[in-house]
């Protein structure tokens, strides 16, 4: 294996700018991410990952930039690479690169050949621990690196699809070491999901087009956890929602939530605008282009980009170009425009202008994975023990495969925030904990 790719350090040519204005967003971020400056605090303390290598495939911007530095001040080397194309903030990548722990190789814009060689020199760091974003580093792992799973304590993936893809390998025996399904959690979950995806994926498409929602008819694909945050945020903002879903008791929870519900056959000859967010592929297809008026907006907020099936509407386009800067207008042969935003990548992080998910959401998420990784090494056997790297390094406690992250771990999270927003809550009595865990109290 040989470290070939270079750090972004050797990339940009204005890098001192470039890295002022990545520690300045850095700066902004942390004022707000009031949960991992309590766990970074701990950590300083108490050095948890010491003698660890933490490799790292996230979207490189400001917020994660936090994460990966509260890891590196608790006493980690990490390396780190972007988890898409897009979604790299070359200034904050520089930024991250300049402390004296952390390697970082993420740059935006990269081809499908850089984005993996990037993947592969964090993995030449030869990684205790991973933590993922859509499970390209366990993947590269598992089939070009096997060598290197017994000395790998754990990971932690963070997004839905990551999560899907990680259970399907676990299914097949195919999963070598433990992961968080960090995405799973209700801390994670239920707000960065929900009202991360919906309020950021509609401020990047109104930003990125100068277009109002109001009196649109928005056309929402998968009414899971990110789409009802859409459909939610987007009825706030006047828009008619459409949801198309393939799930009976959730198309059944749309349509009792006011929404209107139909196959995306019938919502394309609808629809102003189509937002994508299924981790499905295949969800806008060849017959649905076919229907849809002039003018359209097509956006994904799913993980990868093969929900609108660019490809088929390449091949009915009579012209194709930059009608945006973030947005690309395919004309067909009858003049109709249909306008596809951030090349189908998920919209919230890879317009020009998106940011992804707002601040605080993004705290509660990465202060989830700083527990798990904690929570890994804390139950591994270690470094010292396992000096010659013959035993796996993965404790009994979580052997290989997909695990829920422990509930007060989750709880842990939850407290330092209420603490953080002054809010009070009421805790249980001694006599309603025993009613809770009672079976014999009947009528
Ligand atoms: P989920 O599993 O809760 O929801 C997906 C929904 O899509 C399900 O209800 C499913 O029945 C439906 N679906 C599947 N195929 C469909 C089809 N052909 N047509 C209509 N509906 C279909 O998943 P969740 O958490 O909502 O995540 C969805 C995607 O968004 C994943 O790829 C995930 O990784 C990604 N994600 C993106 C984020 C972002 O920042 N843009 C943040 C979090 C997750």
């Amino acid at each position: 294996m040989t470290d070939t790719y270079p750090p972004i350090s050797d990339q940009l040519d204005d890098l001192e700018s470039a890295q002022e204005e990545g520690r300045r967003k850095m700066e902004w971020a942390a004022q707000h991410m009031p949960i991992l400056e309590v766990v970074r605090e701990e950590f300083v303390d108490d050095q948890p990952f010491e003698g660890e290598r933490i490799a790292m495939a996230m979207h490189v911007e400001a917020k994660t930039a936090i994460l990966v530095e509260t890891l590196a001040d608790g006493g980690a080397e990490v390396a780190v690479t972007g988890c898409n194309p897009l979604s790299t903030h070359d200034d904050v990548s520089a930024a991250l690169d300049t402390h004296e722990n952390i390697t970082c190789y993420a740059k935006r814009g990269v081809d499908d050949e850089e984005y993996y060689a990037a993947i592969e020199a964090v993995i030449a760091h030869e990684p205790t621990i991973t933590v993922d974003d859509g499970m390209d580093l366990v993947a590269a792992i598992h089939e070009d690196y096997p060598e290197l799973i017994d000395g790998i304590v754990g990971g932690a993936e963070e997004t839905t699809t990551g999560v899907h893809r990680l259970r399907a390998m676990d299914d097949d025996g195919a999963l070598e070491y433990p992961v968080f399904a960090v995405n799973d959690t209700p801390m994670k979950r239920l707000f960065d999901n929900v009202h991360g995806t919906g309020e950021s994926s509609l401020a990047s498409i109104a930003m990125t087009t100068n277009l109002s929602w109001a009196g649109k008819n928005v056309v929402v694909a998968g009414f899971g956890y990110c789409g009802k945050g859409v459909a939610r945020k987007a009825t706030g903002q006047n828009a008619n929602v459409i949801v198309t879903e393939v799930e009976p008791r959730r198309a059944l929870e749309a349509h009792m939530e006011g929404y209107d519900v139909m196959p995306m056959s019938e919502a394309a000859e609808v629809g102003d605008v189509f937002l994508t967010t299924t981790g499905n592929r295949d969800v806008i297809v060849e017959e649905h282009f076919e229907r849809m008026q002039d003018g359209v907006l097509l956006a994904n907020a799913g993980h990868f980009d093969i929900e609108i099936d660019l490809e088929a509407l390449d091949g009915l386009a009579v012209d194709r170009y930059e009608a945006r800067d973030g947005v690309e207008a395919y004309e067909m042969a009858d003049g109709r425009r249909l306008n596809v935003i951030a090349e189908g990548r998920l919209v919230n992080l890879a317009a020009p202008v998106s940011l992804g998910h707002p601040v605080e959401v993004m705290d509660q998420s990465f202060g989830i994975q700083a527990v798990c990784v904690r929570e890994l090494v804390e139950s591994a056997e270690p470094r010292s023990a396992n000096a010659s790297g013959d035993e796996p390094r993965a404790s009994d406690e979580y052997g290989p495969g997909v695990h829920d992250v422990p509930d007060d771990l989750d709880k842990e999270i939850a407290e330092i925030k209420l603490a953080a927003e002054g809010v009070e809550f009421d805790s249980l009595t001694d006599t309603q904990r025993e009613y809770m865990g009672s079976w014999d109290h009947g009528t």
